[in-house]
C-alpha cells in the first residue's frame, strides 16, 4: 500500500487495522514489553528506545526522546503511536530522596513529549495513546507534574489522542518494598494502595488502541485495595520474613495526597491479578 493511501485511510477514523504500524516509545520498559508482546502479529510493531531489544518480530530503532535523535525516522509510516516512555529517577532507584520532592527531570516527559508530538504530526500519525497515572490532577510530586504537563501537551496537540491513566504497577511496589526492607525497621504509614499488573493494563490499552482516538479513557486500577501494612505483610511473607516493621502516623495532608495518586475511582476499569498472585509468580528484580 502506498504511503498516500495509508494517510487517507488514517484520516477517516484513526482506528487501527490489521498490519498497520504501531510505534511504541518505552517499548523496552515494564509496560512496554507487555504491549509489544500483545500487539506484534496483528500489527507491525516498531519500538524506539536508547537500547534495542532482540525480538526479531519487532523493528527496533535507536532513538532518544531527550535529544530527539532517531525519533523522526522512527515515526515514518506510523499509524498509531503509544507513548509509554518516561523518566522517573525515584522509580529507577526504587526509593525517594529529598530532591524528588522539589525537582524532576523534564527532558523526556515534557520536552520529549513536545518534540514527539511535533514530529508525529509531520509524519501524519493518526492516533497517539498517552500512558499516564491516576490522580495527577492534584500533583504534589514534581515527577507527577511532568506527567500532567505531558498530558496537557497531548490534549492541546495536533494529533487525535487518547489518554489512559493507571494506578501504580506491582513491579514498582515490589522494587520499593525491596529497598525499604534493607532498613533496620520498615515504617508502615497509614496509606491505601491499589497496585495493578502491567499485563492487565496492557490488555486494556490494546483494546483501546484498536478503537482509535477516544480522549480521556476510563482510569485503570488494581483488583483490590490494600492498606500499606497489608501489602507489606504479603510482600514479607513471600519475599523475606525476617524484615521488622513499625507503624508510623502520617499528617492527614500527606495521606490525602498519596491516596489521590494511589486509588482509582470505583467506576474505573480494574485488573484481575492481585498483588499476592503477582509476587508468587515473579522474582524480585
Ligand atoms: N510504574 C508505575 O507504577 C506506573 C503507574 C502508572 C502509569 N505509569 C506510566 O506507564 C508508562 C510505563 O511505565 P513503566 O513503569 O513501564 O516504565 P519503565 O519500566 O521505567 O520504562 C521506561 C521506558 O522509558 C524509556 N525511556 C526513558 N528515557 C528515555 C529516553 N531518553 N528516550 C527514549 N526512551 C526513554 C526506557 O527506555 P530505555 O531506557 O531503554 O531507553 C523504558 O523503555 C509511563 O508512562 C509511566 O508514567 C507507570
Amino acid at each position: 500500500m502506498s504511503p498516500g493511501r495509508i494517510h487517507r485511510r488514517r484520516e477517516a477514523d484513526g482506528k487501527l487495522r490489521a498490519m498497520d504500524t504501531v510505534l511504541i516509545t518505552g517499548g523496552t520498559g515494564h509496560l512496554g514489553r507487555d504491549l509489544v508482546s500483545r500487539l506484534k502479529g496483528p500489527y507491525r510493531i516498531r519500538v524506539v528506545a536508547r537500547s534495542a531489544g532482540s525480538d526479531p518480530d519487532v523493528e527496533w530503532l535507536r532513538g532518544d526522546l531527550a535529544t530527539g535523535e532517531g525519533i523522526a525516522d522512527a515515526l515514518v509510516g506510523t499509524q498509531t503511536l503509544i507513548h509509554a516512555a518516561t523518566l522517573s529517577p525515584a522509580a529507577r532507584r526504587g526509593y525517594f530522596v529529598p530532591k524528588d520532592l522539589w525537582t524532576s527531570p523534564s527532558e523526556v516527559d515534557r520536552e520529549g513529549t513536545s518534540r514527539l508530538l511535533d514530529l508525529a504530526a509531520a509524519a501524519g500519525v493518526g492516533h497517539i495513546l498517552y500512558v499516564s497515572i491516576v490522580g495527577i490532577d492534584r500533583p504534589r510530586v514534581p515527577y507527577l507534574r511532568r506527567k500532567l504537563e505531558a498530558e496537557y501537551l497531548v490534549r492541546q496537540g495536533p494529533i487525535p489522542w487518547s489518554i489512559a491513566r493507571a494506578t501504580q504497577f506491582h513491579w514498582l511496589l515490589d522494587r520499593m518494598f525491596g529497598k525499604m526492607a534493607r532498613l533496620p525497621m520498615v515504617p508502615l504509614p497509614d496509606l491505601q494502595l491499589e497496585s495493578v499488573d502491567t499485563t492487565d493494563f496492557a490488555d486494556y490499552l490494546v483494546e483501546s488502541v484498536g478503537q482509535g482516538p477516544a480522549g480521556r479513557l476510563d482510569d485503570f486500577g488494581g483488583p483490590e485495595v490494600l492498606t500499606f501494612s497489608e501489602a507489606f505483610d504479603q510482600w514479607r511473607h513471600i519475599r523475606d520474613g525476617s524484615v521488622r516493621t513499625m507503624r508510623v502516623p502520617l499528617p492527614a495532608a500527606a495521606t490525602n495526597a498519596a491516596a489521590a495518586m494511589s486509588l482509582s475511582d470505583p467506576s474505573s476499569r480494574h485488573g484481575t491479578i492481585t498483588w499476592a498472585e503477582w509476587l508468587r509468580t515473579h522474582t524480585a528484580e
